[in-house]
């Protein structure tokens, strides 16, 4: 079975906390948290402080996703006792094997993110190192935009170098993912699914979370 990440990105955020207790009840096991610093992505979104004022108010872990330039500046920022999984891009590291070890020292799961138009091979002199891969299924910077098929001939690539170099590090995937791609995606090699707009929009937040886990193409 897949993790399920909603991104409060596509949350209301007069009454976030609320929202995420929604997700909570639904079942979703992460909370992603989308940072964007307006020069990586064209867009800005919220700092720690967001993230932190959830602190004690879910048991949900943080699963959080650097969308910034230079981000070992501000990986501390983001070390809390929930927070499970710090990923950043690989087209903003360029000192990319250092950064990973800098978040694993602070005992956090460290993740790679790669852009659609960046090749997975990027990837293999880190692939070691890394608990998880996140292949972008849209270019960052915006919830709600359509998700990109090319996406999953990368997922499938990146699952066949994990199983023919018997590593263990964990597939995520990320933007325009509805419930009903669950299964095809998990079936490609996908462990952790990002979902905003999918979840948050539409009124029934706890109903959409558990859409993804009995959906009827459910594998
Ligand atoms: C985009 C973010 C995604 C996005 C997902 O840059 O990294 O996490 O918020 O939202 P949806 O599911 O609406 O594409
Ligand atoms: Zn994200």
């Amino acid at each position: 079975m897949f993790k399920l990440a909603p991104s409060i990105l596509a949350a209301d955020f007069s009454k976030l906390g609320a929202e995420v207790a929604e997700i909570e009840k639904g079942g979703a096991n992460l909370i992603h948290v989308d940072v964007m610093d307006g020069h990586f992505v064209p867009n800005i979104t919220y700092g720690a402080v967001v993230m932190k004022s959830l602190l004690g108010k879910t048991s949900l872990p943080f699963d959080v996703h650097l969308m910034i330039e230079n981000p070992d500046k501000y990986i501390g920022d983001f070390v809390t006792e929930s927070t499970e999984y710090i990923t950043v891009h690989q087209e903003a590291c360029p000192h990319l094997h250092s950064t990973i070890h800098h978040i694993k020292s602070f005992g956090v799961k460290a993740g790679v993110a790669i852009n659609p138009a960046t090749p997975p091979v990027v990837l293999e002199c880190i692939l070691a190192d890394v608990d998880l891969v996140l292949v972008m299924s849209v270019n960052p910077g915006f919830g709600g935009q359509q998700f990109i098929y090319s996406s999953i001939d990368k997922i499938k690539y990146i699952s066949g170098i994990r199983e023919a170099c018997k590593l263990n590090f964990e597939i995520q995937v990320d933007g325009g993912v509805g419930a009903g791609d669950a299964a095809m995606l998990r079936e490609a090699g996908v462990d952790i699914i990002v979902a905003g707009s999918s979840v948050f929009k539409g009124g029934d937040i706890e109903g959409n979370v558990k859409g993804f886990f009995n959906h009827p193409t459910r594998i």
